[in-house]
């Protein structure tokens, strides 16, 4: 008689190679039409399985995972993974692993991409010609802010912070300023081109400000009301991180009484509802979470997590652990 096969949950849709690598080893259930399960549909769907393959999404904690014994590790194909409790994760003897690396320098283009269309104006300006009110051109028509040249300040200097920091430097002759919770060597400061600044000095001399930070409890609201006040009333401040970093009612309130002048905005406060008052606002370009969406870079994301799965239930081995004490036996 052959052992089952250990059991899989894939809790979204996803490239088929995902399920056929995944199937050469697991027995796997996947989600081909993306329904979108509430937490008791994922618990009821955990039952039995030894690995979760998740979007980032899903959120593991104490209560849920109490229900789940048979589950050993729960792969984000994500570099965020705010929906992990690793200290519940590790308590229950369950590992997490992210996607790191694989997206920094697609994600890093795409915080330029949000830049570039929120300081020159373009969603704005496609929307005007688009309703047919483009008569004539003028001089001062959609004029917009500078880049090249500017000061951008970064806030979260990891690796997408630091592929960020080198686009603006090298390629836009951009000063780069940045704050993080600990300070870069010399030689990582060096090759990004970037100084170190307290945050307060950060907000009050950039031009543009890039949220890279992950989130965490410390993390959340780090840009609210009295951080807008603070920032130039020229400045942009685009948010490619997470939700719930940014304060967005009263990042929509700034914007409409223009204590900032813009923003770029891919991430929200419990997206993916969009905060009313950002919608009506002209002066921000809205993306739905695409910052790292290009099928080459998506795939390697899937992949990773893939990899993880394989690499931890058949051989104790992940490639990129969040909580390595589990990995230890005890
Ligand atoms: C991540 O990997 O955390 C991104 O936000 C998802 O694209």
């Amino acid at each position: 008689m052959n052992t089952p096969k250990p059991r899989i949950l894939v809790t979204r849709a996803i490239f088929q190679s995902v399920i056929d690598r995944l199937s050469e080893h697991f027995e796997v259930e996947p989600n081909p039409d993306d329904v979108l399960w509430d937490r008791a549909e994922l618990l009821r769907r955990m039952q039995g399985k030894v690995g979760v393959f998740a979007t980032g999404t899903e959120r593991m904690d104490a209560e849920l995972l109490a229900q789940c014994p048979d589950l050993k590790i729960c792969a984000n194909m994500t570099v965020g993974y705010n929906n992990f409790d690793l200290p519940a994760m590790s308590a229950a003897g369950v590992l997490g692993t992210n996607a790191p690396d694989v997206l920094t320098e697609t994600t890093a283009d795409f915080g330029f991409a949000l830049l570039l269309a929120t300081a020159r104006r373009v969603t704005e300006s496609e929307h005007f010609l688009r309703a047919g009110l483009w008569t004539r051109w003028s001089y001062d028509m959609f004029s917009g802010a500078e880049v090249h040249g500017s000061t951008l300040g970064i806030i979260g200097m990891g690796r997408i912070g630091q592929a960020i920091a080198r686009r603006a430097a090298f390629g836009f002759g951009m000063r780069v300023i940045y704050h993080n919770r600990s300070r870069l060597d010399a030689a990582t400061e060096a090759a990004c081109k970037a100084s170190y600044a307290g945050k307060q000095e950060l907000l009050q001399s950039a031009d543009h400000v890039m949220l890279v930070v992950p989130y965490s409890a410390a993390s959340h609201h780090t840009i609210g009301a009295a951080e807008l006040a603070s920032m130039k009333p020229t400045a942009i401040l685009i948010n490619l991180a997470r939700g719930g970093i940014v304060d967005d009612a009263a990042l929509a309130q700034a914007l409409r009484n223009r204590t900032i002048a813009a923003a770029g905005l891919d991430v929200y406060e419990g997206e993916p509802k969009v905060h009313p008052d950002l919608l009506t606002v002209p002066n921000v370009v809205l993306t739905p979470h695409i910052a790292s969406a290009t099928p080459g870079t998506r795939q390697a994301m899937a992949d990773l997590a893939v990899d993880n799965l394989i690499g931890y239930l058949t051989q104790g081995k992940a490639v990129t652990p969040l909580n390595s004490e589990v990995l230890t036996p005890r």
